[in-house]
């Protein structure tokens, strides 16, 4: 199996629901600070609160650690400086096989993987969609088919000539907007501060294209972004164990490595949906090469499923009017994470253990600053985590989830709290009645965009460091409408 890439951490993240990690150089952050974590509780109910002490400097210290509780023993974090020193949470449930709070962290030693309950076999029908085409043999993929894994593959071959056309043909306009640097929002502060372009990662505006939000009071639209990878099998048997189904945005290149899983994904009755060819902001790019790190995602998904999804979320969900209209043209919609406040979003953080940038405490902190304002708001939600690393499936199986059905919510794939059918999520199967494609909708689509605040682009949110945000009156914008025509045949800007 190929190693996986270790990704850009954090690249234009906007800080998670609470407190942001505050200038956290990453060698800084393998010293150890002490560190005593207690927990307490009964039954399966826990609550735990955390205290460091700021950081001096010297050599990995390991802290000490008080247990009183019952049901999860206490633990050591591992804590990177000038983190909140303190941490507070309490989970309804956690899961009575999870892996203790001490071994969720930086540098956690690996633990064994689990092989898929069964693989695939090729040509098994996914009976629960009409219509669906038998499973592809994964055995005949060939890698070299596809563009190297994790880099934002050449724009001169000719699939991404022939798609660089289907755009120019789809009658979508693309916007002349030119790519931002990369460096977020402080690196380009004319880009985030123009309403016009509407780039979420500054402030949060939002299309109405954009799927942010379930619907329903409760319902909790479960996603898991950037694999397949090596513990998604350890998600996906917990997952089946309490009867729930997510949608996977998986990364291109990790269903090249990975196909049986995708493949059980698929048959288990998950939604699987885009999440680009190798992980880059898609902003930073060319209009190209957002076309080849789309089209070869739904390339590649096609050939291990038979089927192309229909949604996609832009990584670090950095995405402007430009990469909306490429992405509608494309046949996708985009997907984001609920957001509160031009601020806050509904980001557990968890990306971040693995690297040592946060730490489980705060996740769970997060977490529970998530279900507290999922439970007060009017609609449902949508939340950031991945199956990407060990630690997010662990604190996923053994604490998130397991709290997240105490607390009664109802947990479905996007496509499904959006009151639409499995099938609907696929551009094959989609009949195009009830879910229309955005393309196709009453031959101009609008986006309206959602009213907007701007980070002051002067603090840096590129390496893991807190941006300053503010409210921006002055450019909040009640409705902003852009208009996406059809200019049937013209040259789109390019
Ligand atoms: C983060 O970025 C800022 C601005 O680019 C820079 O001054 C600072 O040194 C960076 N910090 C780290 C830890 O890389
Ligand atoms: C909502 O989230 C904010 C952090 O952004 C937190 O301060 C607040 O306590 C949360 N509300 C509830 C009811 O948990
Ligand atoms: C969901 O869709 C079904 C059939 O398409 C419809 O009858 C029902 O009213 C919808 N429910 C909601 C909450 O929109
Ligand atoms: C729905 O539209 C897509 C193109 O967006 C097409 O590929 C598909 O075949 C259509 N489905 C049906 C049932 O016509
Ligand atoms: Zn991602």
């Amino acid at each position: 199996m190929r190693p996986l890439p270790s990704f850009v951490v954090s690249v234009v993240a906007l800080p998670a629901i609470v407190a942001a990690v505050h200038h956290v150089n990453p060698h800084e952050a393998r010293q150890a600070l002490p560190g005593s974590f207690t927990l307490t509780g009964s039954g399966s109910s826990i609550s735990g609160s955390l205290s460091t002490t700021p950081a001096t400097t010297g050599p990995i210290v390991s802290g000490t650690s008080t247990s009183t509780g019952v049901s999860v023993p206490g633990s050591v974090a591992t804590i990177p400086p000038a983190l909140p020193t303190t941490y507070s949470f309490s989970l309804e449930a956690t899961n009575p096989t999870a892996v203790p709070l001490s071994s969720i962290v930086l540098n956690a030693p690996s633990a064994p993987t689990s092989p898929l309950a069964s693989t695939p076999p090729s040509g098994a029908v996914p009976t629960y969609l009409s219509n669906a085409p038998p499973l592809p043999n994964v055995l005949t993929l060939n890698p070299a088919n596809y563009p190297p894994l994790d880099k934002v593959p050449p724009t001169d071959t000719s699939e991404v000539q022939q798609w660089i056309a289907d755009v120019q043909n789809s009658g979508v306009e693309i916007p002349n907007i030119q790519p931002t640097v990369a460096g977020g929002c402080p690196a380009n502060p004319q880009a985030a501060t123009d309403p016009t372009r509407c780039w979420w990662t500054c402030g949060g505006c939002t299309r109405k294209s954009d799927i942010t939000d379930c619907p329903t009071h409760m319902e909790w639209g479960l996603t898991y972004d950037d694999g397949p990878a090596y513990y998604t099998t350890q998600l996906l048997s917990y997952l089946d164990q309490v009867q729930l189904k997510s949608t996977f945005f998986v990364v291109g290149s990790r269903v090249i490595s990975f196909p049986s899983i995708l493949q059980a994904e698929y048959l288990d009755q998950h939604q699987i949906a885009i999440h680009t060819w190798s992980h880059p902001p898609l902003t930073t790019l060319t209009n190209e090469q957002i076309i080849a790190e789309l089209g070869w995602s739904k390339k590649a998904i096609k050939d291990v499923l038979g089927v192309t999804p229909n949604m996609m979320r832009p990584p670090y969900g950095d995405i402007d009017d430009r990469v909306r209209a490429i992405s509608i043209a494309m046949g996708l919609q985009p997907v984001m994470w609920s957001r509160i406040s031009p601020a806050a979003t509904f980001d557990t953080g968890d990306f971040d253990i693995h690297s040592g940038i946060t730490v489980v405490s705060q996740v769970l902190q997060n977490w529970e600053n998530i279900i507290g304002n999922a439970s007060t708001r009017s609609t449902g939600f949508i939340v950031l985590e991945h199956d990407l690393f060990q630690q997010t499936v662990e604190v996923a199986t053994g604490y998130i989830l397991p709290d997240a059905i105490a607390h009664q919510f109802t947990i479905k794939p996007v496509i499904t709290c959006l009151n639409r059918t499995m099938a609907d999520a696929y551009i094959e199967l989609n009949d195009n009645k009830t879910n229309p494609p955005l393309i196709a909708q009453s031959g101009v689509v609008t986006l309206t965009a959602t009213p907007s605040s701007v980070i002051q682009a002067t603090s840096n949110s590129h390496n893991g460091s807190s941006a300053s945000i503010q409210n921006a009156p002055g450019l909040a914008l009640a409705v902003m409408t852009a208009v996406v025509g059809f200019i049937v045949g013209a040259a789109t800007v390019f």
